[in-house]
């Protein structure tokens, strides 16, 4: 990359004039602020790339000194823009690789790279604050907090996210976005309900706003419609397609129906710990 110009000023604003070469790796660049730029090649298309992979992943749990190896050297990659299933029967670890994928657990062996950074091995706080700003999760079973409405839940990762001065300050456009993500999935009307006042569909919904609202480069979904009946999963599925198409959203889904991963664009086959096959 060539540097003509690079201007800084107090006021935080960063400009910066240059030209890429194609082969040009993503650069990112760590300000002492918040300030972050990753930029790309110019003329490299958006899709193609692979922006979370995984290489010879062990995992196994220990309980009252029984081992339980789950995992046993599963590699993995996912394509930016694109939607992946993971397929396989239940017990044969696909919410265990989509944790470990998601940072939240760390593998025995292996690694785990998110945009070609390595992740699994950060420190818990590098791994948390990567969750916040680069990843949406929906979960097997919501984890939904119980106390807190539809707007609250979704509103919950900002939060967590941002200083309270700049949520402060930003609050009108915050809940602004919330609300638009929360009309998006169809619970326009269910703002202030709690989750035991939701359904179960609806619940899976604000989980999608909520794992949507801090605009995430990558959602990884947890059987997002495992729990439903056809007809509301169907609409769920319409959902994320729809932010697959609209907005080039990269999703990797786990599920066990099949007539869902055939919707999608990758398939990665899990049995017995080991992946079975990829399509
Ligand atoms: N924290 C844990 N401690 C001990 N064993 C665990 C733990 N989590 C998962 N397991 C075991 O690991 C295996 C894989 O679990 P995992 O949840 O990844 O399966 P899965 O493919 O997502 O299944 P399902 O389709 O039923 O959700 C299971 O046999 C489970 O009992
Ligand atoms: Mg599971």
């Amino acid at each position: 990359m060539n540097i003509s110009t690079l201007n800084t000023s107090t006021s935080n604003t960063l400009k910066l004039n240059a030209t890429i070469d194609r082969t040009d790796e993503p650069l990112e660049f760590d300000g002492p602020t918040r300030l972050r730029v990753v930029a790309y090649p110019t003329n490299e298309p958006v899709t193609g790339r692979t922006m979370l992979q995984a290489q010879g992943l062990h995992k196994t749990y220990k309980k009252n000194r029984v081992s339980v190896p789950v995992l046993k050297g599963v590699d993995f990659a996912a394509q930016q823009g694109k939607i992946t299933a993971i397929i396989g029967q239940s017990g044969s670890g696909k919410s265990t690789l989509l944790h470990l994928l998601a940072t939240l657990d760390r593998p025995d062996q292996g690694e785990v790279h998110f945009d070609g950074h390595r992740i699994d091995h950060l420190s818990r706080r590098s791994r948390d604050h990567f969750r916040n700003q680069r990843l949406g999760m929906i979960f097997q079973f919501y984890h939904l907090l119980p106390e807190l409405s539809t707007l609250e839940n979704v509103l919950a990762p900002i939060m967590i996210g941002r200083s309270a001065l700049s949520y402060l300050m930003n609050r009108r456009s915050i809940h602004n976005h919330a609300k638009e993500l929360i009309d998006r999935v169809g619970l326009g009307h269910r703002l202030h309900h709690k989750p035991s006042e939701l359904s179960g569909g609806e619940m899976q919904r604000t989980a999608i706003a909520r794992a949507l609202v801090t605009n995430p480069d990558i959602l990884l979904a947890d059987e997002p419609t495992g729990n439903l009946d056809q007809e509301t999963g169907a609409g769920i599925l319409d959902i994320l397609k729809e932010l697959n198409r609209e907005q080039g959203l990269t999703i990797v889904m786990v599920t066990h129906d099949e007539s869902i991963a055939k919707k999608c664009d990758a398939v990665v086959r899990l049995s017995k710990g080991r992946v079975e096959s990829v399509a």
